[in-house]
């Protein structure tokens, strides 16, 4: 077949997926968007898709357990992405800018008992697959090397001890200007893994063929460092590096 008689049957082969998945504050976020920009990638928050949802919940009086409802919101949720002038997200649900407000530890908690839900999954994941957009993802969350994007180029599962990542959370969310108590924190965390780590459709563990790092130790830039060595093994993200 000649090359070009093959690019006009041949459907095109997609966008590159990086897919980072790891427990709640194991620097899956910093990690994911420090990694798209040295690729030129686009990310996906995904958890932030199951905290808009929690959230349009809340705003139209829906139960966090009426998954018949709460399937109909995640089918027409209306939201958009967008970069702030200062390279920020800005994230417009329903016309109202709620980057700031999803990010607190009762959106993370609601989040977590919305995506318990398999029709809610099914609603959403349509939707995660539009972000595979040329010239590559970089995805974020718990199920992206297993469900989501099971041909992703590279899946890195990155871990930490619960009492690391709370301390990790408890830094952020006081830098953010919200109040926190690190006890409290922890017990949150142990019970958000519990959730996410035994519900039975698309729990969190890592892909057969995921790299498992565990950061409990590291600092961020050390995790980088790891996580380039494994984009360097593989030539179509190596080739993408800037
Ligand atoms: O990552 P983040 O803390 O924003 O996610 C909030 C919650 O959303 C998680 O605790 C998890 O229950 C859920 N989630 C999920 N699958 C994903 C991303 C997040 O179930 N891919």
């Amino acid at each position: 077949m000649s090359a070009e008689f093959e690019r006009m049957v041949m459907p095109p082969s997609p966008a590159p997926v990086v897919a980072i998945d790891g427990p709640s504050g194991s620097g899956k976020g910093t990690i994911a968007h420090r990694l798209a920009s040295l690729l030129g990638f686009h990310v996906l928050d995904s958890g932030s898709l199951y905290r808009l949802l929690a959230l349009a919940a809340q705003h139209h009086g829906v139960g966090l357990d009426n998954e018949a409802a709460l399937q109909v919101l995640a089918g027409h949720l209306d939201v958009q992405f967008r970069q702030g002038p200062d390279g920020d997200a800005v994230i417009i649900l329903e016309g109202e800018d709620v980057a700031t407000e999803i990010r607190s530890e009762e959106m993370g908690k609601a989040a977590s008992l919305v995506a318990a839900l398999p029709a809610v999954r099914a609603a959403l994941l349509q939707r995660q697959h539009e972000f595979r957009e040329e010239p590559g993802l970089v995805a974020d969350g718990r199920d992206m090397g297993t469900v989501v994007f099971p041909d992703a180029s590279l899946k890195i599962f990155l871990t930490a001890t619960a009492e690391a990542r709370a301390e990790r959370r408890y830094r952020q969310l006081l830098e953010k200007g919200f109040s926190a108590s690190l006890p409290a924190l922890v017990d949150d965390i142990r019970a958000r893994d519990e959730r996410d780590i035994n519900r039975p459709i698309a729990p969190l563990k890592p892909a057969d063929d995921a790299i498992v790092l565990d950061s409990t130790r590291l600092g961020i830039d050390e995790v980088m460092a790891r996580v380039l060595r494994e984009i360097e093994q593989i030539p179509e993200l190596k080739r993408r590096l800037k």
